[in-house]
C-alpha cells in the first residue's frame, strides 16, 4: 500500500469516538475528512491525534516518524457537505439521539455518492431505526467501535434488514484492512452483542456492591484477577470449554436463579447519581477524582490498554502506512 493514494473516507462528529475512528483511518494511511458541528472540536481534532499518537509511540507501536504523515492525511471542514465530498465510507459519530442520526443519514446521502457507504457508530440504534428516512437504507450499516477507539480492537458490524450484503462486506473488508478486530453481528438485536453482555456484568457488579458483598475496591479487584485476567487472554467459550461443560452447565443451573433479574438500577448507584456524581467526568463516582488522581488514573489506564493492545493485538490491529 505504500505510495498509493486510498480514496477518502468521513467521519462526522469527532468527539471522543470521532477523533479515534478518524486517527486509525489516518494511521492505516486513508485521508479522512471531518466535521464536528462544534468548531472547538473541528479546531482541536489534529492536536488530540497527535497525543493519542505519541502514546503509541511511547509503548513501541508505531515509529515516530509515522506521526507527521498521518496527521497530514487528517483535513477538518466547515460544512458537512464539504467533509463528504468525494468520500466513499463515511462514519458518524454524533450525539446519541435517534431523531439527530435519522435526520443526519437522511440529509447526507444527497452529499455523497449512490454506492458510498454510510455507517452508524451507534452504541443502541440499530441500522433499522437511524435509516427509516433514508432514500437509500440498503448503504447503510452500523460499526459500533468501543472507547478508546483507536486502541480497542473490536469493531461490531451490525447490517439493518435492508442493508445490501455487499455492503456488509466492503465493511468488514475496510475496517480488517485498517486493523480493527471486525466481527459481523448477524441479528439485529438492542445492543448488538458486547453491550448486552457488559449489562449483564454491570447488573449483577451493581447488586452486590448494593448488597454489601464486597467493596468497591474489593470488587474491581476480584473481577481484574480473575473473569478480566482471564478474558484478556482467551474468549468466555473457550474459558467455559477448559471448565468443562458438565461442571458450567450446573454451576448455571444453581447459580442463574440466583442473581439479579431487576431491571432498576440498584440503590447505592442511584443515590451516587442523584448526587450528581457521575464519575471521572464530575471528580466522583464509585471513587474520588481530584484533578491530579483523574491525570494519574487516565494515563495509567491509556498505558495499560496499550500494553495490552502491544501484547495480544499490534500486528493485526496497527498497520501504518507512511
Ligand atoms: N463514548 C463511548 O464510550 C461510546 C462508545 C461506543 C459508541 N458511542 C457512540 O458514538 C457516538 C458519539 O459518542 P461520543 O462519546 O463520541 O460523543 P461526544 O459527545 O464525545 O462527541 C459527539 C460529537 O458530535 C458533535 N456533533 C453533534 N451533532 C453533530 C452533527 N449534527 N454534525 C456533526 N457533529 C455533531 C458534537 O459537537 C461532539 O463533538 C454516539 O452515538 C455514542 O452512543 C460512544
Amino acid at each position: 500500500m505504500v505510495g498509493e493514494t486510498l480514496a477518502p473516507v468521513a467521519v462526522l462528529g469527532l468527539g471522543t469516538m470521532g477523533h479515534g475512528i478518524a486517527q486509525t483511518f489516518a494511521l492505516a494511511g486513508y485521508p479522512v475528512r471531518g466535521f464536528d458541528a462544534h468548531p472547538a472540536a473541528r479546531a482541536s481534532l489534529v492536536d488530540r491525534v497527535r497525543r493519542n499518537l505519541q502514546d503509541f509511540v511511547a509503548v513501541g507501536i508505531i515509529e515516530p516518524d509515522v506521526i507527521e504523515p498521518a496527521l497530514a492525511r487528517l483535513s477538518v471542514f466547515e460544512t458537512e457537505a464539504e467533509a463528504l465530498r468525494g468520500t466513499w465510507f463515511v462514519t458518524e459519530a454524533v450525539q446519541e439521539d435517534l431523531a439527530v442520526k435519522q435526520e443526519l443519514f437522511a440529509r447526507i446521502e444527497a452529499f455523497v455518492d449512490d454506492d458510498t457507504i454510510l455507517a452508524s457508530n451507534s452504541s443502541t440504534f440499530p441500522m433499522s431505526q437511524s435509516a427509516a428516512r433514508m432514500r437509500r437504507p440498503q448503504r447503510a450499516i452500523v460499526t459500533h467501535w468501543f472507547n478508546p477507539p483507536h486502541i480497542v480492537p473490536t469493531v461490531e458490524v451490525v447490517p439493518g434488514p435492508q442493508t445490501h450484503e455487499s455492503v456488509t462486506e466492503r465493511t468488514l473488508a475496510v475496517l480488517r484492512q485498517i486493523g480493527k478486530l471486525a466481527i459481523p453481528i448477524r441479528k439485529e438485536l438492542p445492543g448488538f452483542l458486547v453491550n448486552r453482555v457488559q449489562i449483564a456484568v454491570m447488573r449483577e457488579v451493581w447488586d452486590l456492591l448494593d448488597r454489601g458483598v464486597a467493596s468497591v475496591e474489593e470488587i474491581d479487584a476480584a473481577i481484574r484477577g480473575s473473569m478480566g485476567f482471564r478474558l484478556a487472554a482467551i474468549g468466555p467459550l473457550e474459558v467455559h470449554d477448559f471448565g468443562g461443560l458438565d461442571v458450567q452447565t450446573a454451576v448455571f443451573r444453581n447459580l442463574a436463579p440466583e442473581i439479579r433479574s431487576s431491571t432498576t438500577v440498584p440503590d447505592v448507584v442511584q443515590k451516587i447519581v442523584d448526587q450528581g456524581n457521575f464519575g471521572a467526568k464530575t471528580g466522583s463516582g464509585f471513587y474520588e477524582y481530584p484533578p491530579e488522581r483523574l491525570a494519574e488514573r487516565r494515563s495509567l489506564r491509556d498505558r495499560k490498554f496499550l500494553e495490552l493492545l502491544r501484547m495480544f493485538y499490534s500486528s493485526s490491529t496497527v498497520s501504518p502506512v507512511q
